[in-house]
């Protein structure tokens, strides 16, 4: 029965090894990175395979099968990593990193930091191709954003906000606006520091 058995299927151990082999990767360019700056870029890196649950419910939201097709070849992020790092150059170094590496294929790369959405949300989002059939996303973006989209994502989830909605979401807006002002200020601050030494 397919819904008794994982939606992977005999895949599930191939992209457990995929999101090991693109940690490895990612832990190869901190090295290099690290001997360059004098300082690891990375605050923390994060990466799952998507639950059993949350991508049944992908599937149902976008009006797919639940199939192992669906999971692997029409939705992106059964793989899914997430970059922290301090400083916003520090973002743009991994990424071409990334595109350079020639490990991958780049299906698609989205910079929702110099193109915000509406809400405030910033981050540098890419979906690579691995081996011809896997995919995977990786998120990108600084220590603030990071703050600012688990802020954001859980009141997204608080229905009891009612009549303050609007107030909440211009509140949220501004608080994005200006931690993405002070992570500009916070890189020039690192560019003189690095000129220094
Ligand atoms: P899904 O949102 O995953 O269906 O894909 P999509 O094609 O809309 O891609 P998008 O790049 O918009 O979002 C992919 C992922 O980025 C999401 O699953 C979230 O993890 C994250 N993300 C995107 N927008 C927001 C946002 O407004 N707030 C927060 N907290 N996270 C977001
Ligand atoms: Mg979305």
């Amino acid at each position: 029965m397919e819904n008794s058995e994982s939606i992977y299927g005999a895949h599930k151990p191939v992209i457990e090894q995929k999101l090991k082999d693109i940690l490895a990767h990612v832990d190869e360019i901190r090295e290099t990175m690290t001997q360059s700056l004098g300082m690891d870029p990375v605050e923390h890196c994060l990466g799952r395979v998507k639950s059993e649950q949350s991508m049944r419910e992908k599937c149902r939201r976008n009006n797919l099968p639940e199939t192992t097709e669906s999971a692997l070849g029409k939705l992106y992020d059964a793989i899914g990593v997430r970059i922290v790092c301090a400083f916003v150059d520090d973002v743009y170094t991994i990424r071409d990193f990334i595109v350079n590496s020639g490990k991958y294929e780049i299906l698609k790369e989205k910079d929702y930091i110099r193109h915000c959405k509406p809400n405030g949300y910033r981050s540098y989002h890419m979906i690579l191709r691995v081996d011809g059939k896997y995919h995977a996303e990786i998120q990108l973006r600084t220590i603030s954003m990071d703050t600012w989209a688990a802020l954001e994502h859980h009141l997204k989830y608080k229905k009891d906000i009612g009549g303050r909605q609007a107030l909440i979401v211009n509140e949220l807006k501004r608080c994005a606006d200006e931690l993405a002002s002070t992570d500009l200020s916070m890189q020039t601050i690192r560019d003189m520091i690095l000129e220094e030494s």
